[in-house]
């Protein structure tokens, strides 16, 4: 399907705003996604006329169950998990990490290791720092390789061995755009026998995500960052949703996954989770219309990486051209989110942030909570970066008219 730029545009409202006169323009897509009509009118629909619990005969009950299994179904075909009943959901990716991590790390020992990366957003790093301290196990952090913007691949395998009892890494930097080789650390781990556990939340906006494939252990998402709502979700075999014991409340169910979900879920969340993966879907267009929902998915997903693959080479092409700017993250579209972590010869992070603020055009600056990345480049202290990110409704004109004011604040 020849994607419809401005078909898609269209079904967000917030693209079609007019902010101080200007219509906005989004490159905090990293940050937080905007949505769609049919997004929001789930969540409307569900609070408007069924607010309930589980468990109940009641029809707004029987709804809310439906509600939360349809959300499941819809995370499960995203990732290719092989059932409903190994998604579970929680109210932030990061609160989900703290979760897991708790009961994961139960009964590790003095002597364990875990290895976690430089490359992460830290909620999938102190959230394992934390349990480590308070087992007593032995923390590695690999270092971000500055030639290729993953990680060191030789760091790890030297940090690897039968005391490790885990991998917790990212899918794709959220800072620096860069794909970590997932499928390879996956196997390095389960060469010692330890876990994986894939924070995929910058990931899941840009690519196909397919956890049979990966074989990794766990996996998060977070839906705000793909259209959706803020609820997140997490992968997790049934070996570990079953054999693991969680942190829960007495009388609550000792079935999974419900296991897992702590107090009551943010149901409307999930019906706009589930309109949110349906959208993504139909960006594989009308012709697969009656298709299954995971395939439906992977067209699109092919679509929205052709599409944003014509969004970096024209960001990348423009930024060459400036001189003394500094990219950290790879040159080419290949192996990268349309995600430019940069910083100019003149001002500072914030400086430029601001002034695209008030031109009603979004980017961050700042560390984005990968300390680790910036400390390791020895930007924390100094700004960090600014952080342009591309959605697939983002457009190649709205690239230029930020290019237009990087030349308007070198030239201020
Ligand atoms: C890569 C990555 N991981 C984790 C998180 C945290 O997600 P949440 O806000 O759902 O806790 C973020 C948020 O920006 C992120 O970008």
């Amino acid at each position: 399907m020849p994607f419809n730029i401005n078909a898609i545009r269209q079904q967000f409202p917030a693209l079609n705003q007019s902010v101080d006169g200007k219509t906005p323009i989004f490159f905090d897509g990293p940050g937080g996604s905007q949505t769609t009509k049919t997004t929001l009118n789930a969540i409307r629909d569900y609070f408007a006329f069924y607010n309930a619990n589980l468990g109940s005969n009641f029809f707004s009950g029987v709804k809310t169950t439906e509600v939360m299994q349809q959300a499941r179904e819809a995370v499960a075909a995203l990732v290719n998990a092989p059932s409903a009943d190994t998604i579970s959901f929680g109210g932030s990716a990061t609160m989900l990490m703290f979760n897991f991590s708790r009961a994961i790390g139960r009964d590790w020992q003095e002597g364990d290791e875990i290895i976690i990366t430089a490359a992460d957003h830290y909620s999938n790093v102190s959230s394992w720092k934390h349990i480590a301290k308070d087992k007593g196990v032995t923390v590695h952090q690999i270092a971000v390789d500055e030639q290729t913007f993953e990680i060191d691949y030789d760091e790890l395998a030297s940090k690897i061995d039968n005391n490790t009892k885990l991998i917790a890494f990212t899918y794709a930097s959220n800072t620096l755009g860069s794909v970590l080789d997932a499928k390879r650390i996956i196997e390095m781990a389960k060469s010692v026998g330890a876990l994986t556990f894939i924070d995929a939340v910058h990931y899941a906006p840009h690519f196909s995500i397919d956890v049979q494939q990966l074989d990794c252990d766990f996996l998060v998402l977070s839906a705000y960052k793909f259209t959706g709502p803020h609820v997140a979700a997490i992968y997790a075999k049934t070996e570990h949703l079953e054999g693991l014991t969680p942190y829960k409340v007495e009388p609550a169910t000792e079935v999974a996954p419900n296991r897992w979900e702590q107090g009551t879920q943010n149901f409307e969340g999930l019906a706009g989770m589930t309109a949110a993966i349906e959208y993504l879907a139909s960006l594989s267009g009308q012709e697969l219309a009656d298709s299954p929902l995971r395939d439906r998915l992977e067209t699109a997903f092919d679509n929205i990486k052709s599409y944003e693959q014509t969004l970096s080479a024209h960001f990348l092409d423009k930024l060459k051209a400036i001189e003394g700017v500094t990219l950290y993250g790879k040159k080419s579209i290949e192996g990268r989110s349309p995600t430019f972590a940069f910083r100019l010869p003149k001002g500072t992070p914030a400086e430029f942030a601001d002034f695209c603020a008030k031109r009603v055009v979004g980017v961050g600056a700042g560390n984005f909570y990968a300390q680790g990345l910036c400390e390791q480049l020895g930007i924390m202290e100094d700004g960090g970066v600014i952080r342009a990110g591309c959605l697939h409704y983002n457009t190649i004109e709205e690239i230029d008219v930020l290019f237009d004011l990087i030349d308007e604040f070198l030239n201020a």
